[in-house]
């Protein structure tokens, strides 16, 4: 299947407004670990703020791989409490807001990735973040869309730049670059003036990787193709998932290269002795929101989204998730 990419407009500006707060919601919850199914819609009162909160009623979310551990029970978590809402990204308009707030405005579009909400995920109609991880969306980002950027932009922007320092003329691989960081990886290290080496398999994914800008893309899974590498040699990898192939790239990083994975990459690269290894996990927050945003505003970086759902099929978007082969991200609609 093509993914949908999605080009943000130059300059759109919405009216600020005002959003009527019911008392309750639909979430998409699971009341026990488990498959898909066990995500089902519930009636839930929409969350109140504290002082340093904001409410925001979501027009889009993000739908992840740690979203589908987390609801097997394969994920690591302490004290999950039934039901529990999925959900840790996504766009919306500022609802209501808590008396310390001064950041934002009721009307406001914003976007946001907070990682456990006390109060709840974003798989629902509402969503009470703290202030500090809600940024405002950049012009010409639209809310249908941007919820559904947010973790994944803001993982391949902290690989590329912070924890890679990606500099013009180096030579990097972002492995699995049809994938939801891939893809912005592949982007940003473009913008860095990298010569850019993408790894995907299948033609729609490749043709992908191409269009969003890299130089070459090589099948990861096929080592003769791998062998296309042998001449290059590598200043940095962005890893966003392992095995065999990965190892196979990592020997072909020059002595003093970088190699960065976000945690959750199974199995994790083994270290080297004259390569660097390391991991990292994307941070929230309000800083890195407006780094993101000035990058879209920039740079107008593709949205690449494989398929989107509405609220009440998020059951369905994990049966996508889980048949793998996902090019971009996936995303819940949640109003229109
Ligand atoms: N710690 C953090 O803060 C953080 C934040 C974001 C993401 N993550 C982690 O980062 C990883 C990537 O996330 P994502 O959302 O980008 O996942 P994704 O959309 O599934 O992308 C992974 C990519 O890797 C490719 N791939 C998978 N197995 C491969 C293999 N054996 N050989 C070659 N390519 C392979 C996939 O291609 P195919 O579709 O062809 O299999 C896909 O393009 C996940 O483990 C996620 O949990 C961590």
């Amino acid at each position: 299947m093509a993914a949908a990419v999605t080009a943000p407009k130059k300059a759109v500006t919405t009216a600020r407004r005002r959003v009527q707060i019911p008392d309750t919601m639909i979430a998409e919850a699971i009341d026990r670990f488990g498959p898909p199914e066990v995500l089902t819609a519930h009636r839930r009162p929409v969350p109140s703020v504290s002082p340093n909160e904001v409410l925001i009623s979501l027009r889009s979310a993000g739908v992840g791989n740690w979203d589908a551990r987390i609801r097997d029970g394969s994920w690591a978590l302490d004290k999950v409490r039934f039901p529990y809402v999925l959900g840790v990204d996504g766009a919306g308009i500022v609802a209501a807001k808590g008396s310390r707030v001064r950041r934002f405005d009721v009307g406001d579009r914003v976007w946001s990735y907070s990682y456990r909400p006390a109060k709840g995920g974003f798989y629902a109609e509402f969503v009470v973040v703290p202030s500090h991880d809600v940024g405002h969306l950049p012009d010409g980002v639209d809310l249908t869309h941007a919820g559904m950027v947010v973790a994944t932009a803001l993982t391949a922007q902290q690989g590329i730049d912070d924890h890679l320092r990606v500099r013009g003329g180096e030579r990097v691989l972002i492995f699995g670059a049809s994938g939801a960081v891939g893809t912005y990886a592949v982007q940003i290290a473009k913008l860095r003036g990298a010569h850019v080496i993408g790894t995907a398999t299948g033609r729609d994914a490749q043709e992908l990787v191409q269009r969003l800008g890299a130089d070459a893309v090589v099948d990861a899974r096929d080592l003769r193709d791998l062998g296309r590498l042998k001449q290059i040699a590598l200043d940095a990898i962005l890893a966003t998932a392992g095995g065999d192939g990965l190892e196979h790239c990592i020997d072909l990083v020059r002595k003093r290269g970088r190699v960065a994975y976000p945690d959750g990459v199974e199995p994790p690269p083994k270290p080297r002795t004259e390569v660097s290894v390391g991991s990292f996990d994307a941070v929230p927050g309000a800083h890195e929101l407006d780094r993101l945003a000035k990058l879209f505003l920039g740079a107008h970086l593709r949205i690449p989204i494989a398929a989107e759902y509405s609220l009440t099929h998020a059951a369905d978007a994990h049966r996508r998730l889980e048949r793998g082969r996902v090019l971009g991200r996936i995303g819940l609609r949640i109003r229109h």
